[in-house]
């Protein structure tokens, strides 16, 4: 077994020995073969010793290197597949290097590649060095000149970072467009594209009266395609004006929707590179979720230019000092210009499904990881949402105008450098005066805390005692470790209204146990805790079914109502699994059922918040505490579950199905959204029914769709039942929408999350459609991905969907290891089988770590899966 895959530490972090203040790069792009000269002044870091010059660089090949315009012979260098070593005399030298490289065999899809027939770059974290030989570190910040040569036919766009300072035609069809950034930078926010593209443009005017060039740039025929994230660019870029005070710095600001790419988006400085799927819209392909996505996407690029760009990371383990930031800020922008409500309940929700699960599996690591073997495994859950939710709790603990103050000093100190997330958090402490010390052990703890709460009424003294309990959850740490600072706002409910309570109710647990007393309570009330979801933490509450239901019914915190709604499913939802594991039928009480009659029938309560308190809690969530999990109970507890409010109240579904109809042309503002959510959600019960009726009223739904959202929400239901009717309305939307990449994802992802038993060998099958594409990162999270996140059917007791899914990684590591280690990470469940699948799923896992040469990606991924690293 391969195991020189070096683990690096954060606590190793030394500066640079050299620094690189100046790069002139010049590009003679060409898919197959592309010249890249690059000059770097180097200048030695005065408080290191002397030591020879290390350049990074990978996939390249080099053709002369040369100091201070002295080409260097055979033996006056070094060089192998990961750098190039030169020694240096003096404090300062210029070093030229001369590669080759081939963009079109870069299926990795990190530094130069070919996204398509357009050229295009990924640089984080680590990309820069299969561009060029280099000090690709974010602590070495350099000033670009770059020079971009092509063909003017086929590559009449040429784009880098900064200001285009010349353009000139050259000999033999050829051109050549100069770039000059004029802010120092990393090299993972380097960025280049070539191509025959399509282009909107218009402007944004900064509120100290610049005017700014804004262009997005498409595949050609695409254009029509990009107002919806034109739209949202000025609108973020308006609110970041407004709420933080921050205004953009460059004269022109260019987005670039590309096919080909491994994640969400880069936020290269001025030059974003974009999965087309977050700039791409139209009513007719893109679903509601599509149009906020790329909203929230295109804000969270351009909100780094301030938090990643101007101040970025020293050190990769810093990263969530850029994302958890970032999250943040888009999280609040998104709340603003959608709606506060809807956005904390999903945002919870997939938190607490996917972050939770992370925190609680075999790569389970802190919001600043302590070590790593490949950092790109660490663009996680943990990092970016749970980061999201430390910076809340800062601004929770100071409140908004101190959390402007520390943002305000955090930009006045480190404004232009590469900082850590301790710098974050001395800022915020010393423009607020807030002590946070015990609050930083947030950035060094995994696993997610749980509180246990228990409250008292003494009806004499009129006083409310709650004592709270932090513990974590992660083995690696004593039940007694130090404890977490741990804001949580609650309220205490009477029959009708609440107490008024000091600091709106916001107290802060410090000590491992703590009690608080509040007087002055006028009766027994009902306790609503974590408020808004102040901390990323599971609440123990204890509540009883009648409080819950007191508290859905009546807590004034929206998050807290659907939470409430939340615990309630839950708990009679576990017992209907232990119920399955005993053999007999799942029984819910009548008292949760008429819960779900009375929200169908409540016409009070707004569509989208009715959508999501009808929405139950996923198979992933059921789970969560049970070890070894029953996936075939989980899965018919949640059914039968559906089943019983779908019979009980099959009358008034069916009415609101009716009433939601709406025939106005397609907008996707907020209340649209939400009566189409729940239209959607009662098709989801009515198609429990199982009937001729229900299935011709999905049919219906499918071919009557005026939009996407409804096309394709129909469609997923139809995927879920074993008709003809469902394959016959696959095959109309695949002829529909063949040529359609972005929309034959959505087509695939239904299928191969279907939870009929032939779901395997359907996704095999899809394998083979012409339309299916191993080198494209979408298509491949579209169907392997979603399968492997199909909690039954991947976790088939014969365990053919371990082996498939293995299989499929070893084809796809030599591809694009990015995609390998995603699938890897779908074993994350392994420490919580039964004997027969944890013997398949570690066969299958070992026999990914037997084939040769395994990328450091897939391996970290799967050997921690298996304990190895312990
Ligand atoms: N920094 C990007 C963001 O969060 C994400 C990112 C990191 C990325 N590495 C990547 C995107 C590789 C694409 C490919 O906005
Ligand atoms: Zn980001």
């Amino acid at each position: 077994m391969k195991t020189n895959h070096r683990t690096i530490h954060r606590e190793d972090y030394t500066e640079p020995d050299y620094y690189t203040p100046e790069i002139r790069m010049s590009f003679e792009l060409n898919p197959e073969s592309t010249l890249i000269r690059s000059v770097l002044s180097v200048e030695r870091n005065k408080s290191k010793q002397h030591s020879p010059l290390v350049l990074s660089g990978e996939c390249m090949k080099l053709i002369e290197v040369s100091i201070d315009g002295k080409k260097l012979k055979n033996g006056e260098y070094t060089v192998n597949d990961r750098e190039l070593v030169l020694s240096i005399d003096a404090d300062k030298a210029e070093v030229t290097t001369l590669v080759e490289i081939n963009p079109s065999e870069n299926t990795a899809l990190e530094g130069l590649y070919m996204s398509g027939s357009m050229f295009c770059t990924q640089n984080e974290p680590e990309g820069f060095r299969r561009i060029t030989y280099s000090i690709d570190r974010p602590d070495n910040m350099t000033r670009y000149t770059v020079e971009l040569i092509a063909d003017k036919k086929n590559y009449p766009v040429l784009l880098s970072n900064g200001n285009r300072i010349s353009e000139t035609e050259l000999p033999g069809g050829k051109h050549s467009v100069i770039y000059v950034d004029p802010f120092p930078k990393p090299s993972y926010l380097f960025a280049v594209v070539a191509g025959d593209l399509d282009r909107i443009s218009d402007s944004f005017n900064t509120r100290s009266g610049r005017e700014i060039e804004l262009n997005i740039y498409s595949d050609r025929g695409n254009a029509d395609r990009c107002f919806h994230a034109m739209e949202s660019l000025k609108k973020a870029m308006k609110w970041d004006e407004e709420r933080f005070g921050l205004e953009y710095d460059l004269d022109t600001y260019s987005i670039v929707a590309a096919d080909s790419f491994n994640m969400g988006a880069m936020e290269n400085k001025g030059l974003n590179i974009f999965n087309s799927s977050y700039v791409l819209a139209a009513p007719e392909t893109a679903t509601d979720s599509d149009y906020l996505g790329i909203e929230s996407v295109i804000a969270h690029e351009y909100f780094h230019n301030w938090t990643g760009n101007r101040v970025t990371c020293r050190d990769w383990f810093q990263l969530t000092l850029k994302e958890g930031l970032t999250v943040f800020r888009d999280q609040e922008f998104s709340a603003d210009v959608q709606s506060p409500t809807v956005n904390r309940i999903m945002d919870v929700d997939s938190l607490r499904a996917d972050q939770f699960e992370e925190d609680a599996g075999p790569n389970s690591h802190p919001v600043r990881p302590d070590n790593y073997i490949e950092i790109n495994n660490f663009y996680t859950r943990t990092v970016y949402e749970k980061g999201a939710e430390v910076i809340r709790m800062i601004h929770t603990i100071l409140g908004e105008e101190r959390f402007m103050g520390g943002m305000k000093l955090y930009f006045e100190r480190h404004d232009g450098r590469a900082v850590t997330c301790d710098d974050f958090v001395d800022a915020m402490q010393d423009a607020s005066g807030i002590d946070l010390s015990v609050f930083r052990r947030w950035y060094g703890r995994a696993g997610t805390p749980v509180l246990c709460v228990d409250g008292s009424y003494d009806t004499e003294k009129k006083a409310y005692t709650l004592k709270l309990r932090q513990q974590n959850s992660d083995r690696r740490y004593p039940p007694d470790a130090e404890p977490l600072h741990i804001p949580i706002k609650i309220g205490l409910l009477y029959d009708n209204g609440e107490a008024d309570l000091p600091n709106e109710g916001l107290i802060h647990l410090m000590e491992n146990e703590q009690t608080f007393i509040f007087n002055n309570i006028k009766q027994r009330p009902a306790l609503s805790v974590n408020r808004g979801f102040t901390a990323p933490v599971k609440v123990k509450s204890g509540h009883s079914d009648d409080e819950l239901r007191f508290l859905f019914a009546n807590d004034s915190d929206s998050f807290c109502r659907w939470d409430a709604g939340q615990s309630a499913a839950l708990k009679s939802l576990r017992s209907a699994v232990e119920a399955f594991n005993r053999g007999s039928g799942a029984v819910y009480p009548d008292s949760l059922l008429q819960a779900y009659g009375s929200v169908i029938e409540d016409k009070n309560i707004d569509n989208s918040f009715k959508a999501l308190a009808l929405l139950l809690p996923s198979e992933q969530l059921i789970c969560q505490e049970m070890n070894p999990v029953d996936f075939e109970a989980v899965h018919a507890a949640r059914r039968s579950l559906k089943s019983a409010v779908a019979h009980n109240f099959r009358d008034s579904l069916l009415k609101l199905y009716q009433e939601l109809e709406d025939d106005s042309a397609y907008s996707p503002d907020m209340e649209s959204i939400g009566r189409r959510s729940l239209r959607l959600r009662c098709l989801e019960y009515i198609s429990e029914l199982n009937s001729g009726e229900s299935i011709e009223l999905c049919k219906n739904h499918f071919l009557n769709a005026g939009n996407m959202t409804d096309s394709i929400g129909s469609l997923r239901v139809l995927a879920g039942i074993d008709s003809p009717v469902s394959l016959e309305c696959l095959s109309i939307f695949r002829e529909k929408w063949q040529d359609n990449m972005l929309v034959m994802n959505k087509w695939f992802a239904v299928q191969a999350a279907s939870s009929l038993p032939g779901t395997l060998d359907k996704v095999k099958q899809l394998e083979m459609d012409s339309a299916y594409n191993v080198k494209v990162p979408n298509i491949v999270r579209s169907l392997l991905v979603t399968f492997s996140r199909n909690q039954l059917r991947f976790n088939s007791q014969r365990g053919d969907g371990y082996r498939y899914i293995a299989e499929k990684i070893k084809e796809i590591d030599p591809i694009n290891p990015s995609m390998s280690s995603m699938l890897a990470g779908s074993f994350k469940m392994y420490g919580r089988l039964d004997e027969a699948r944890r013997l398949e799923m570690r066969k299958a896992l070992e026999d990914v770590l037997a084939g040769p040469g395994l990328s450091k990606n897939a391996y970290e991924i799967v050997s921690k899966t298996l304990g190895m690293n312990k």
